[in-house]
C-alpha cells in the first residue's frame, strides 16, 4: 500500500486532516479539536487521526474511506510527477482529477491536472486532454487559466496550470446565490474579454460554465479549462466529434447538441449567456430529470425571459440574454465584441442597441416584413426605418380606432 499508513504516522494524520477541511467534511475547528485529543491519547491509546474523527462523529466510514483513496491516489502521483510536490486535492471533475502542488524550480504554487490511470490507455481521451493544454498554452490573458507544463510521468498525463485561489461560479451558485444585476455584468464582462483574446486566437472554449469560471481571492475571474477548446480550424477534430454531444446540458449550445462540426464563437456566446441567465434569475435556462429532456428543451423550448423570473431586472439585461441564448446562432451576436459593447450599455443604464436591433428584425421578420428586414440587416443607419415603420402602425391603428368610433357613435344617435 503506498500510503504505509500506521497508528504514529503524523505526516499522513495531518495530510488527512488538511483534506478533510479543505474537501468540506469538517471544519477547521473539529479538526483542531480532533489533534488536540489525539495528542492526549498518544502516550496511552494510540489512534489514527481517521478513526478517532469517526469516534467523534465528524466523518463518516464512507468519507474516510474516500478521503484514504484519495490520498493514496495523490502519494502515487507525487512521486511520478518530477518538479512538483502535491499538496493535496483541489477537486474532480468528469474526466480528470485537480491537485494543488508546489512547483519546485520556481517556488510556487500551481495546479496540476491528471488524468485518471484508467483513462491513459484511450487513445482519444489523452489526445484530447493534451489538446487542452496546449490550446491553453497559446493564450495570456489576465481572465483566463495560464497555462504552464503539460507532459507524461509514469503513466501519469498531466497538465500543470495557474493555482486560482478563490472559488468557482457553481460554488455561489449550488449555495443559492442570486446576483445582483450589477456584480452579474461585472463577471460575466471579464469572461467576455476572455473569450475575445481566445477567439481572437482562433481557440474556442466550448465548455464556458459556472464550474468553469473561476474567482480569485482579489476578485479577478479566470476562465478555466480549455478543456474542449480546439482550433476553428481543426476540421479533421470536429468531424471525428460529428454526431457527439460534448458539454454540460445546462450550459451547451443547440448547434453542439445537434453535433454540428462548423462551432464558432457563437457557441461560447451561448454558454456564456446561460450562466449569465443563472446567475440573475438563480435558475438554469432549461431544466429536466433527464440530460436528454434538457438538451430538447434547448434546441425546442422557448426561454422564458429573465426579466418575467426576476423582476428587478432591467429590460436590457434581459433583451441580451435573450439575444445571446438565441436557438439560431444567426440571430445571436456576430461576435464577442458587439456582445462587449450592449453588456458595457447595460452596465451604464443605457439601452442595448444591438440587442434591440436583433429583437426588431427578428419580431418584423416574423411579421413578414422582408424589406423592413433587409433594410435592418444592411446597417445601423437603417434604424430609422424600423422606427418610422412603428410610427406609421401606429398611426393606422389610430386611424381605424377613430373609424370604429364614429361608427358605433353614429350606430347610437341613430
Ligand atoms: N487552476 C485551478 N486552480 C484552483 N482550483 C482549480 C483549478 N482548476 C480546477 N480547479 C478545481 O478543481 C475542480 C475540478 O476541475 P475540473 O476542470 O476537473 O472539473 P469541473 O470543471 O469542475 O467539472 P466538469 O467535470 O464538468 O469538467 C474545479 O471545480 C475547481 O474547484
Ligand atoms: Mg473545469
Amino acid at each position: 500500500m503506498a500510503t504505509n499508513e500506521t497508528r504514529n504516522d503524523t505526516s499522513y494524520d495531518t495530510l488527512f486532516g488538511k483534506i478533510a477541511v479543505e474537501q468540506g467534511l469538517c471544519t477547521d475547528a473539529e479538526l483542531r479539536r480532533s489533534l488536540e485529543e489525539l495528542q492526549s491519547r498518544s502516550k496511552i491509546n494510540p489512534i489514527m487521526l481517521k478513526d478517532l474523527m469517526m469516534d467523534l462523529g465528524y466523518i463518516t466510514q464512507s468519507q474516510s474511506d474516500r478521503l484514504r483513496k484519495s490520498i493514496k491516489e495523490s502519494k502515487a502521483v507525487t512521486h511520478q510527477i518530477p518538479g512538483y510536490k502535491v499538496l493535496g486535492k483541489l477537486g474532480a471533475g468528469a474526466m480528470a482529477v485537480v491537485y494543488k502542488a508546489q512547483q519546485l524550480s520556481l517556488n510556487r504554487m500551481v495546479a496540476i491536472k491528471v488524468l485518471p490511470k484508467r483513462f491513459s490507455g484511450n487513445p482519444e481521451y489523452v489526445e484530447r486532454f493534451f489538446k487542452e493544454g496546449q490550446a491553453a498554452g497559446k493564450l495570456n490573458h489576465n481572465n483566463i487559466v495560464q497555462a504552464v507544463d503539460v507532459g507524461e510521468a509514469g503513466g501519469y498525463h498531466y497538465f500543470v496550470m495557474e493555482y486560482v485561489e478563490g472559488k468557482t461560479l457553481h460554488d455561489d451558485l449550488s449555495a443559492g446565490k442570486v446576483f445582483k444585476e450589477d456584480e452579474a455584468l461585472g463577471i460575466i464582462i471579464q469572461v467576455a474579454h476572455a473569450l475575445q483574446h481566445a477567439h481572437s486566437c482562433g481557440l474556442i472554449h466550448r465548455d464556458v460554465k459556472p464550474k468553469n469560471i473561476m474567482i480569485n481571492t482579489a476578485g479577478v475571474v479566470k476562465l478555466a479549462d480549455m478543456g474542449l477548446a480546439r482550433e476553428t480550424t481543426d476540421i479533421e477534430a470536429a468531424q471525428n466529434e460529428a454526431g457527439k454531444a460534448y458539454g454540460t446540458p445546462y450550459y451547451i449550445s443547440p448547434e453542439q447538441i445537434r453535433g454540428k462540426i462548423d462551432i464558432d464563437g457563437r457557441a461560447d456566446i451561448y454558454g456564456l449567456g446561460a450562466t449569465l441567465y443563472h446567475m440573475v434569475t438563480g435558475r438554469v435556462p432549461f431544466m429536466a430529470d433527464d440530460p436528454a429532456d434538457v438538451m430538447r428543451k434547448h434546441l425546442r423550448e422557448e426561454l422564458i425571459p429573465p426579466d418575467h423570473i426576476n423582476t428587478q431586472l432591467s429590460a436590457g439585461i434581459s433583451e441580451v440574454i435573450e439575444v445571446m441564448m438565441a436557438k439560431n446562432k444567426e440571430d445571436r451576436y456576430n461576435n464577442v465584441d458587439e456582445l462587449l459593447t450592449d453588456l458595457e450599455a447595460v452596465r451604464k443604464g443605457q439601452s442595448p442597441l444591438r440587442a434591440h436591433k436583433r429583437f426588431d428584425v427578428s419580431v418584423l421578420g416574423q411579421l413578414g416584413k422582408g424589406e423592413v428586414v433587409k433594410a435592418a440587416d444592411e446597417g445601423p443607419d437603417k434604424e430609422d426605418t424600423i422606427a418610422r415603420y412603428r410610427i406609421a402602425t401606429l398611426v393606422m391603428g389610430a386611424v381605424v380606432a377613430i373609424l370604429l368610433l364614429t361608427i358605433v357613435f353614429l350606430l347610437v344617435v341613430r
